[in-house]
């Protein structure tokens, strides 16, 4: 049975990677016993948001089958991905989820021009039956992003702005006809001046095209800005998950509380808008039980320490905090 009201379930997804040598090495855990689900018929932006470290990319590319989990699967409309085998299922999979990385400079072999990624492309996933065909699949995407085949035509990366850039990636990312795009830090090395117009091009694709996206930043104000749902992680755990405005407006963990003093700001609303930034400095998170957040936490209590919290449903969010377990 297949079961397409999803389109995407992250069901306990858990990453441990081992450092160090066979006998003195350590575990350390990336990713914790993850879920959340996407529904089918819902196109939305879903965000991941969380300092250095927190275990972003890593869950990214746990949903990209480009890691394997130590726990947990993932479930694309109705197929575990997690089990593929095969090249033709895989195949129909990296059509359909399409990532798009950080720095476009490095997606792009600065020798090549950048319209032949876009053919070759076209090509690969046989989504073009003759080259006039190609040419208005290309032209198409790009179109899609702002741009046009007539503008990239014969251009190297180089004689692009990163903004250009990283629009380019994303028609890439279209040509296939994508039902969900995974963009990681997609703007982080994108100019200052050209980020809203890359972070609204997201929001586009939504509302135009219907492609859902997993947003990963750690900059809060572009996540206030496009996403329908949060998910806060910290140290492999998402400790808060709901609709945006309601996460960032009255948080309910004490991580999350924490975030949004540490805003300057007076109004509420307003105080996401402004630039904030989770920290860039990583902190590595080793196997061990209990909350990770004992250290900083202001209503921190022993059972904190000793077991790991569940995920409580208050208020219609996901909170993991031992302050709303049901008495
Ligand atoms: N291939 C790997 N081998 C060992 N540790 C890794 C590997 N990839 C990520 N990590 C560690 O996993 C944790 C989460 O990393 P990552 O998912 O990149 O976080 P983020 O994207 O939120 O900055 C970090 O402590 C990182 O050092
Ligand atoms: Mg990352």
């Amino acid at each position: 049975m297949e079961n397409h009201e999803k389109l995407l379930a992250v069901k306990g997804i858990t990453k441990e990677f081992h450092i160090g040598g066979v006998f003195t090495g350590a575990t350390l855990t990336a990713v914790h016993e993850a879920h959340f689900d996407m529904e089918a018929d819902k196109p939305e932006i879903f965000t991941l948001a969380g300092e250095s470290g927190s275990g972003k990319s890593t869950l990214a590319r746990l949903i990209l089958h480009d890691l394997e989990p130590t726990q947990g699967s993932i479930v694309y409309e109705g197929h575990d991905v997690t089990t593929i085998k095969r090249r033709k299922e895989l195949m129909q999979f990296m059509q359909k989820v399409q990532p798009i990385f950080q720095n476009p400079f490095e997606a792009f072999n600065p020798l090549k021009k950048v319209d032949r990624y876009l053919y070759a492309t076209a090509m690969n996933f046989g989504v073009v039956k003759s080259r006039k065909n190609a040419d208005e699949v290309v032209d198409n995407a790009l179109k899609s992003v702002g741009l046009s085949l007539q503008e990239v035509r014969g251009r190297y990366p180089h004689e692009l702005s990163g903004g250009q850039l990283q629009r380019i990636a994303v028609a890439r990312a279209l040509i296939s006809q994508p039902r969900l795009l995974i963009a990681d830090e997609p703007v982080s090395m994108v100019d200052a001046s050209l980020r809203m117009s890359i972070v609204n091009l997201f929001k586009d694709l939504k509302d135009t095209h219907g492609v859902s996206v997993i947003y990963i930043t750690h900059d809060l104000a572009t996540a206030y800005y496009i996403s329908d749902r949060i998910a806060i992680m910290l140290r492999g755990n998402i400790v808060e998950m709901g609709h945006v405005e309601q996460v960032l407006s009255e948080p309910l963990h004490p991580y999350t509380k924490l975030l949004k003093e540490s805003v300057p700001e007076p109004t509420t609303k307003e105080r996401w808008r402004e630039k904030i930034q989770f920290s860039t400095f990583e902190v590595k998170e080793f196997a061990r039980v209990g909350c990770k957040f004992t250290g900083r936490c202001p209503c921190v209590m022993d059972i904190c320490h000793k077991e790991d919290p569940k995920d409580y449903v208050v208020d219609g969010r996901m909170v993991k905090c031992y302050l709303y377990a049901e008495k």
